[in-house]
């Protein structure tokens, strides 16, 4: 990392989506969260975030589509202020710039991501020299996956998906085909509410029986050692409940499950965005090109991934 200077007044910061291998509802919690016990694992699908410092104290943002706040509600002037208010900073002001490239209402963190750029990003901009521990801590008050997205790489994610147990790096060379419709959304609150619904006779209760399931997760043996040939067997709760009642990810899995040679196909957090695992990103890219058109036909955006071992990252000064 370039060492910080008196000159510095704008970085860049990639912000990575992220999927899950393993989502598993548990129970609910006290505080109405979800008791949760997931893998998930950063991909090189990424937002960029453009910091500028500005003297006026003021934060603010603009982005390069349409259909996103960039008043308050948006997470990512949200975090700014978190930071500013936690650490009464009223001089310092940014103009951030946001390349959105991670689909909304997606099921792939990508509002989270761009909370925990946010972060890292004024952090440095700042010269606030936060460790990354409490850092995290600030996350948490943002969402449930902001934390994760700080380091990305495969974490195994409990409680409401904030308390991270990072794996080593992930040596796989595993890559993936994305899809979404762009028209379709899905809100997490509705696809965990609908879950309690259906659901909620069968949630666990005792500390005991969530700790059970959190130690066999630990010990699954496509995570021990992390992909020693074993493979995730790609398990999403809210795909139970989301699927049944969302035509577009019944159509992006059933395009996903035809393509031959894929490793296995699931939606994504909340959805509605599905993926099919490869074995390799050679792979994974011959049948992107052969499906493309597919794809498009069928009215869905589709991208071919990487999985990445970083979070957030810096990627210039100026
Ligand atoms: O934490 P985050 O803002 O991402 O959560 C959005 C919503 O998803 C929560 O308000 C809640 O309805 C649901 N949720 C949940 N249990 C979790 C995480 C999220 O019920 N562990």
């Amino acid at each position: 990392m370039k060492e910080l200077d008196s000159e510095m007044n704008s970085l860049v910061v990639i912000a990575p989506a992220k999927i899950n291998f393993h989502l598993e509802i548990l129970g609910l919690r006290d505080d109405g969260f979800h008791e949760l016990a997931m893998v998930m694992q950063a991909i090189d699908l990424a937002d960029r975030l453009m910091f500028r410092k500005n003297s006026e104290g003021k934060i603010t943002l603009s982005c390069d589509i349409k259909d996103l706040s960039t008043s308050d509600d948006n997470l990512i002037v949200r975090s700014a202020l978190l930071l500013k208010n936690c650490f009464q900073l009223k001089g310092l002001g940014a103009d951030i710039r946001l390349e959105k490239n991670i689909p909304i209402g997606a099921g792939l963190a990508g509002g989270s991501t761009d909370a925990a750029a946010t972060l890292v990003g004024l952090n440095e901009l700042w010269e606030l020299g936060l460790p990354i521990k409490e850092l995290e801590g600030l996350a948490c008050e943002l969402g449930s996956d902001v934390p994760f997205c700080l380091e990305g790489g495969t974490q195994l994610c409990f409680g409401r998906g904030e308390t991270l147990e990072p794996k080593s790096k992930a040596s796989s060379s595993m890559a993936l085909i994305l899809v979404k419709d762009p028209s379709a959304s899905v809100s997490t609150p509705w696809a965990y509410g609908r879950y309690r619904e259906k659901r909620c006779q069968q949630y666990l209760v005792k500390e005991s029986d969530f700790e059970s399931c959190r130690k066999s997760l630990r010990e699954a043996s496509w995570l021990n050692p992390l992909w020693g040939g074993c493979l995730p067997p790609l398990r999403n709760d809210l795909q139970q409940v989301v699927e049944p009642v969302t035509p577009s990810v019944q159509l992006a899995l059933k395009l996903l499950r035809d393509i031959p040679g894929n490793l296995g196909v699931a939606m994504s957090g909340s959805g509605p965005s599905c993926f099919a695992l490869f074995p390799d990103i050679a792979s994974a890219n011959s049948c992107y090109l052969q499906n493309k058109k597919l794809f498009e036909q069928a009215g869905l955006m589709s991208w071919c991934c990487e999985l990445r071992d970083e979070g957030v990252t810096i990627e210039t000064y100026q």
